[in-house]
């Protein structure tokens, strides 16, 4: 029986958030530049993209470029960024042939014109796909994203649109660039760091977290269902008790 067999269908997770990590690592064992890495990191991204649609995943956001990564040296973001806009560019006929749809989190304004026109486009080409959600995270990270939010609270607070008594969980949650999604029952990091790194923090609140030592470029389909195996063999409390719910209590 293969992994993707063992999968059940029924626990399957509705969202999968990734934090693709070790590209640089990836290429510095092979002698090659950091940019390298990326350019392999895509093809990981076609093949994850791929066999999450295949398996039936509704939501697959990927975290490709963060609000620190601005940090990065100027060309190391510049080839980035041009890999993110060929990419999307590229893979548009694909995304439409599987069904799927492109969507955003993160500081549009931020991003470079060509790359703001590019994400546009392709969001705009397939926004009536239905086979399954590709979130990308670019200029991205949960403090930004709750930070616009309490800013935007605060504003419908002094304009009379909400009341003070009304900012609840799911008010806060409605502010959020990932208001439309479900939260990501599954987190997986790739590379063998065990930190979330400004990803969704929000979000993962209950999520189950999958760390594997493997980098990013050799990620490969198998290693992600035996990823979502691992997260069927738990048992997700939200703060019940085992025995509250084997008794359903
Ligand atoms: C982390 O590895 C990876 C990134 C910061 C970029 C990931 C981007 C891609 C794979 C391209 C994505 C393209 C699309 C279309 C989604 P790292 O550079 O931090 O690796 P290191 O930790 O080994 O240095």
């Amino acid at each position: 029986m293969s992994l993707k067999e063992k999968i059940d269908e029924k626990k399957l997770p509705e969202h999968i958030a990734i934090i693709m990590d070790g590209n640089g690592r990836w290429a510095k064992g092979k002698g090659k530049l950091r940019i390298f890495g990326h350019h392999n990191g895509v093809t990981t991204v076609k093949t994850i993209t791929e066999a999450c649609a295949k398996v039936g995943v509704k939501y697959l956001t990927l975290y490709a470029f963060s609000t620190e990564n601005w940090n990065r040296p100027a060309f190391e973001v510049k080839a980035l960024m041009e890999l993110l806009v060929d990419t999307m560019k590229k893979e548009l006929p694909t995304l439409q042939k599987n069904n799927i749809r492109l969507s955003f989190i993160g500081n549009f304004n931020d991003l470079p014109e060509k790359c703001q026109k590019q994400l546009a486009s392709t969001m705009e080409a397939t926004s009536q796909n239905t086979r399954m959600n590709l979130v990308l995270a670019l200029s991205y990270s949960a403090k930004w994203d709750l930070v616009q939010a309490i800013k935007n609270i605060a504003v419908d607070v002094k304009n009379g649109k909400v009341k003070e008594e009304e900012i609840n969980d799911k008010l806060v949650n409605s502010y959020l660039s990932t208001h439309k999604m479900p939260h990501p029952e599954l987190l997986i990091r790739t590379s063998g760091e065990k930190r979330i790194s400004n990803f969704l923090l929000w979000e993962i609140a209950y999520s189950e977290l999958y760390f594997t030592e493997k980098l990013w470029p050799d990620f490969t389909e198998e290693d992600l269902y035996q990823a979502i195996l691992d997260y069927q063999q738990r048992e997700r409390r939200f703060g019940k008790t085992s025995e509250q719910l084997s008794s359903k209590a």
